[in-house]
């Protein structure tokens, strides 16, 4: 009895994670995590996911791009991600004529699927602890910063030492890497294939793919069908290949089969993907410095920017074109803020990191271990440290920086200053010609001066109240001393005067050029003041990070020795990761309650013609009012269009196959609820949701609305 129970007490400190809590690393699932899955419902076994001798699932997991997840889902090729994922592949291949991303793209036939330069899959074909081989290398190595344990640049170069340049120059499309995990006190190598002959095979219209749009975006219940499909190609021995009309589709080791038996609540649901960064272990300090400064700073920030925006994009449609993307961009971080800090407040997040580091404290003084109370010590000393400069930081860059544009102006001018000192014309005019680049690149298609001017006033003010006067920009005394602190005419004045105010004013200094004109160019003395500030600041706050990592590192190490080696899951890095839950609605506040699945009713009465957000194709209002759904409908006749998830995802995870219990697709994740964005600091098990497109839904658009099924007979559907 008492051995049992004894086991008992072990076995609850092996496991402080919460059921559907983690982002797990493949090698570790089976010693960590593959009990509670079955008990959950999983059907296979743990090398069916993950086999280091042999192919599984995860090789049919891929990167996307830089920061997304993609599936293959065909013998030949096919991948699954989310359009927003390659929207900027499809934005590339539009014109007015074919505008893809309004109308959609279906490639008719292999010849005519879409080329993306730079566009790249990568397949991880190996993960091996190599922490033994790290330490060691530490050990040896003379690092008067202290940084080298977590530098990315230092692990990659172990990696490539690790497999020896020849190797890696005989296989140019392997690329290596080592990650640092819990802080660095574990070290894994990835190998990975990168291909880069991927090519645009399908995207449905925007007013499918993007329904809801920024109004919807972070929202549950959601109706968007956030999914693309392109295709890997290879040479013909399968090897990766640069771009040749004699490439061929990819034979890969493994792709999905695909289910479209649906999905029913309580279901066990598993992603594999690549989430990008947590913050499971911040102390309850920096959850205090996110909240207050970070996502506080964030929030005001960017309300008052998009206000301005938002305005000026109502009132003029060609304004509307042009911030749309910049305006998606701005409100899916502030929304991210917004929900951290709701989650931070409601379920007091600081107390939760704090109770932790209270129990790492009460383990250690039994352990005679002192530490890991040191390093709280040092970290709680370090955020203290760090305000003020972290402060102005997030305000330079909220305010100014990421708000006013003409901080962007070409400010690299010396070379240019010096030849229209000198009398070398033909010098001046070939300087003159990059500036014109520079200027052009920055006052591009998508730059509306009356737009920046009025942000400008806004954010400037507002960051000028907010930042007391000897923190700011050096340069910013000029609008006491020439503008009597009037910040409007100020920025009025630099539209009206500077070379870079208006294409006009650009056009006069090109007529005639002269150094001081540059020289004293107000805005351009602006861009440059900020961004000394900038790097100023940034250098500054370097000087924490040595010491932070430190801390962080033996805070962790404290926390591993505590619940046992195996226990938690790592902060996401990156890197290929597995999580698993249930499919299952919430209850978002007092007697609200939100089911687990949406349907194509809930598109219908979300339409709106006159916003762009929730316009409804006429092709799909058709199919729905004739019940057209074939195969993909559920049995009450109703069409399936999202659902969610308890799985622990974050930003990376776009894209990412979503799994039943025997490992068949059965939906792409591609957000995740605003409540549930805290789970980047704690899982947040009532409130968490992955958002998920059903699977059913991407083929029905597939096959019944763009007529494109010949798509499906390369891929594998069961039931
Ligand atoms: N919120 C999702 C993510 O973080 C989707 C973003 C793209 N969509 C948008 N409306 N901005 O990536
Ligand atoms: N949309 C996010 C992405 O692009 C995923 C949402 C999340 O943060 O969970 O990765």
């Amino acid at each position: 009895m008492k051995k049992f129970l004894l086991s008992l007490a072990a076995a609850a400190l092996l496991l402080p994670a919460q059921a559907d809590e983690g982002m797990w690393l493949l090698p570790l699932i089976k010693e960590q995590r593959f009990a509670e899955m079955q008990a959950l419902g999983l059907k296979l076994q743990d090398y069916d996911i993950y086999n280091p001798d042999s192919s599984s699932l995860k090789d049919a997991v891929v990167i996307f791009g830089g920061g997304c997840t993609g599936e293959i889902v065909s013998p030949e090729g096919l991948v699954f991600t989310n359009h927003h994922c390659g929207y900027g592949q499809i934005q590339q291949h539009s014109t007015l004529k074919h505008d893809y991303l309004t109308e959609g793209f279906w490639a008719a036939s292999r010849d005519k699927e879409l080329p993306n330069p730079g566009l790249t899959v990568t397949f991880i074909e190996k993960i091996e602890d190599v922490t033994d081989y790290v330490l060691a290398a530490l050990a040896g190595n003379n690092d008067p910063d202290n940084v080298d344990f977590v530098s990315a640049k230092y692990l990659n170069e172990l990696a490539r030492k690790r497999v020896g340049e020849k190797y890696l120059s005989d296989h140019p499309a392997i690329a290596v890497e080592i990650k640092d995990f819990y802080g660095g006190n574990q070290y894994y190598m990835f190998t990975k294939k990168i291909y880069s002959d991927v090519r645009l095979v399908g995207a449905p219209p925007s007013s499918i793919d993007k329904f809801g749009a920024d109004t919807d975006n972070w929202m549950w219940p959601r109706h968007t069908g956030d999914f693309a499909i392109f295709r890997v190609y290879a040479d013909a021995n399968g090897e990766p290949a640069p771009y040749s009309e004699s490439n061929v589709p990819l034979r890969p080791k493994r792709w999905f089969k695909i289910n479209i038996g649906g999905v029913q609540p309580n279901d066990f649901a598993m992603i594999m993907g690549f989430p990008g960064r947590t913050n499971k272990y911040y102390t309850s300090w920096e959850v205090a410095e996110r909240r207050d400064i970070d996502n506080e700073i964030r929030i005001s920030m960017r309300e008052l920017r998009q206000q301005a925006m938002l305005e000026e994009m109502l009132a003029d449609p060609a304004v509307r074109i042009q911030y749309a993307s910049k305006y998606a961009s701005s409100t899916n971080a502030y929304k991210n803020a917004i929900g951290s800090n709701w989650a931070i407040k409601k379920h007091d997040l600081e107390k939760v990191k704090l109770a932790e580091q209270e129990k790492l404290i009460a383990w250690s003084k039994k352990n005679c271990e002192t530490a890991y109370p040191e390093a709280l010590l040092t970290l709680e000393q370090i955020v203290s440290d760090r305000k003020d400069l972290r402060f102005r930081s997030w305000m330079l860059d909220e305010a100014i920086i990421r708000s006013i544009e003409f901080t962007k102006v070409p400010t690299k001018v010396d070379t240019l200053v010096e030849a229209l000192k000198g009398r070398d014309k033909e010098e001046q005019q070939q300087q003159l010609a990059q500036l014109t680049t520079a200027y052009e690149a920055f006052a591009d298609k998508n730059y509306s001066p009356v737009v920046d001017r009025k942000i400008a006033k806004i954010m400037l003010k507002e960051y000028r109240r907010l930042v007391p006067a000897g923190k700011q920009p050096a340069y910013f005394s000029v609008i006491d001393q020439q503008f009597k602190g009037n910040v409007d005419s100020f920025v009025d004045y630099l539209f009206e005067q500077s070379i870079f105010g208006s294409h006009d004013n650009f056009n006069k200094f090109l007529a005639k050029p002269t150094a001081k004109a540059l020289e004293n160019d107000l805005m351009l003395l602006f861009a440059h003041s900020v961004q000394q500030e900038n790097k100023a600041l940034t250098e500054s706050l370097k000087g924490f990070d040595a010491g932070y990592a430190i801390a962080h590192r033996t805070y962790l190490k404290g926390l591993l020795n505590m619940y046992g080696n195996r226990a938690n899951f790592p902060d996401a890095n990156r890197t290929l990761r597995l999580t698993y839950g249930q499919v299952k609605g919430y209850d978002p506040r007092d007697a609200v309650t939100y089911a687990y699945q949406t349907t194509l009713d809930g598109v219908m009465e979300k339409e709106d013609p006159d916003n762009w957000e929730f316009v409804v194709p006429a092709r799909l209002k058709e199919l729905y009012a004739n019940n057209d759904f074939g195969r993909y409908g559920l049995s009450n006749g109703k069409m399936p269009v999202d659902f969610c998830a308890t799985t622990h995802t974050t930003g990376g995870n776009s894209g990412s196959p979503v799994m039943n219990a025997n490992g068949e697709l059965i939906g792409i994740n591609f957000d995740r609820n605003w409540e549930g964005v805290g789970g980047d600091i704690q899982y947040l098990p009532d409130y968490q949701r992955s958002i998920i497109v059903d699977v059913r839904y991407v083929l029905f658009v597939i096959d019944k609305y763009a007529g494109a099924g010949y798509l499906l007979e390369e891929m594998e559907l069961v039931q």
